[in-house]
C-alpha cells in the first residue's frame, strides 16, 4: 500500500489523482490533502477519505483553522514530512510549490510532480537534493512520464535525442495577425486536454512546452541542444527517444493524465486499468511538423532562458506566471504575454542558479511587473 499526499487536491491533476486512488483502494491510500484556499472543497475531499492531513496555503481566517492543521507554505512544507506519507504528489499551479517539494525531497520521500514551474524556477536545485536524500523524483507530465517510460529501451548514456510533441494549442491555424484579439475563452478552448486555466493559456502560448523542454533537460540530464520539440495535434504520441544507433522509442497513449499519474504513483509496477485504450485504427493519422517561431514566441523565449542558464528560466517562468495570471483577469491582451516575459529577461542579470538567487530572482521579476508574490 502506497500513501500518498497530494499538493494541490483541488485542481484538475488534484482530482484525477483522487480518482486513480479511488480505483485503487488495495495499492493506494489518500493520507493528505492540501491545497491553495479552496478550503470547502478540500474538507469535503478529506471528508470523503477519511483524512487527517489536511493543509492550505491562504487560510479562510487569519487564525489557522482547527480543521486544517497546517497552514501556509511552511505548514505544507511541515506536512509532506508527516511520517505516514510515502509518495507526494505536487500539483499546485506554479514555482509556489519549490519549497514544499524541496522538503519532501528532503524527508526521502518520494515525488510525482505535475508542477513544471518548480524545475523550471530551480531544476538543479531540487535535482541536487533529490540526489543527495535519495528522494525519487517521478514526472507525471505526460510528455516526460512518456520520455521516462521510452528511455527504460536503453541505457541512458545512450539517448541521442529527445522529442517533446506539443499539440499546437487553439491557435495552430488562426492567422497571425488576429492575435492581439485573441480572447479569454477562446485561450481556455484546448483541442485535446481538459486542464487548469493557467496550463491551458500557456498551451496556447506554447510557453508550455518550453516550460517542458527545461523541465526535460533537468530530469533527464540532457543538453538543451537534445531536446526537440514537434508539433502533433492528435496528441497521442507524447514523446520520443532517440538512441545513438538511430532507434526510436515513443509512447502512445490517449490524452488522459490518469494514466501517467497512475504509473507515477505505482512505479516500478503497472497494473490493469479501466481506462479507456489507444485504437490506433480509430486515430487514423499521427502528424508531426515544426513549431513557426512566429507564432509560439516563448517558446523561443524558453529555449532562450534555457541558452543563458543561471536565474533566467527563474525569471521566465514569475514572468510568464504573473502575465498569464493578468491575461486571464482581463488586464492584458494574449500577445503581451510574451511582451512581459521578454521585458523581464531583458532586464535581467542572471546569476547561478543557487536556492538564495532563485528566490531572490523570482520576487524580483514578480516585483518589476507589479506582483509582490515572492515564492
Ligand atoms: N492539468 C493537466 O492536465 C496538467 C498536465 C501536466 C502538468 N500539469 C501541471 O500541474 C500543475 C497543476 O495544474 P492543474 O491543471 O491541475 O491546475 P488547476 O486545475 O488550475 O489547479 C491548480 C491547483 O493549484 C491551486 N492554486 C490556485 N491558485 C494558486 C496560486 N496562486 N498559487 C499556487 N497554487 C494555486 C489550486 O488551489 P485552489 O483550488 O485552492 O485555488 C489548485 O489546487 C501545473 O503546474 C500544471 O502545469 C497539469
Amino acid at each position: 500500500m502506497r500513501r500518498v499526499l497530494i499538493l494541490g487536491s483541488t485542481g484538475s491533476i488534484g482530482k484525477q489523482t483522487l480518482d486513480v486512488i479511488r480505483r485503487l483502494p488495495e495499492r493506494l491510500q489518500v493520507v493528505g490533502l492540501a491545497t491553495y484556499r479552496d478550503h470547502k472543497t478540500l474538507l469535503a475531499q478529506a471528508a470523503e477519505f477519511g483524512v487527517r492531513l489536511t493543509g492550505l496555503i491562504e487560510p479562510p481566517h487569519a487564525s489557522p483553522s482547527e480543521h486544517i492543521p497546517f497552514v501556509g507554505v511552511e505548514g505544507l512544507c511541515a506536512m509532506v514530512q508527516c511520517a505516514e506519507v510515502d509518495v507526494v504528489v505536487v500539483a499546485l499551479g506554479g514555482a509556489i510549490a519549490l519549497k514544499p517539494t524541496l522538503a519532501a525531497l528532503e524527508a526521502g520521500k518520494t515525488v510525482a510532480l505535475a508542477t513544471k514551474e518548480v524545475l523550471v524556477a530551480a531544476g538543479e536545485v531540487v535535482m541536487r537534493v533529490s540526489e543527495q536524500f535519495n528522494a525519487p523524483l517521478l514526472p507525471i507530465d505526460s510528455e516526460h512520464s512518456g520520455a521516462f517510460q521510452a528511455m527504460l529501451a536503453g541505457r541512458r548514456e545512450h539517448v541521442a535525442r529527445l522529442i517533446l510533441t506539443a499539440s499546437g494549442g487553439p491557435f495552430r491555424a488562426r492567422p497571425l495577425e488576429t492575435f492581439d484579439a485573441i480572447t479569454v475563452q477562446e485561450a481556455l478552448q484546448h483541442p485535446n486536454w481538459d486542464m487548469g486555466a493557467k496550463i491551458t493559456v500557456d498551451s496556447a502560448t506554447m510557453m508550455n512546452k518550453g516550460l517542458e523542454v527545461i523541465e526535460a533537460q533537468h530530469l533527464f540530464g540532457l543538453k538543451l541542444e537534445q531536446v526537440e520539440v514537434l508539433i502533433h495535434s492528435q496528441s497521442i504520441v507524447h514523446a520520443l527517444v532517440e538512441f545513438v544507433d538511430g532507434s526510436v522509442i515513443g509512447q502512445l497513449s490517449l490524452p488522459d493524465m490518469r494514466l501517467p499519474i497512475q504509473y507515477a504513483l505505482l512505479y516500478p509496477e503497472r497494473v490493469d486499468t479501466e481506462l479507456p485504450r489507444l485504437r490506433l485504427e480509430q486515430i487514423g493519422q499521427l502528424t508531426f511538423e515544426t513549431p513557426d517561431p512566429a507564432r509560439y514566441p516563448c517558446l523561443e523565449l524558453a529555449y532562450e532562458a534555457a541558452r543563458i542558464g543561471g536565474t533566467m528560466p527563474t525569471v521566465l517562468n514569475a514572468a510568464n506566471e504573473v502575465a498569464v495570471r493578468a491575461f486571464l483577469q482581463g488586464r492584458i491582451r494574449f500577445t503581451d504575454i510574451a511582451r512581459m516575459v521578454e521585458q523581464a529577461m531583458t532586464a535581467h542579470q542572471p546569476l547561478p542558479a543557487t536556492l538564495e538567487h532563485v528566490m531572490q530572482a523570482d520576487g524580483w521579476a514578480r516585483a518589476l511587473l507589479q506582483e509582490q508574490k515572492p515564492i
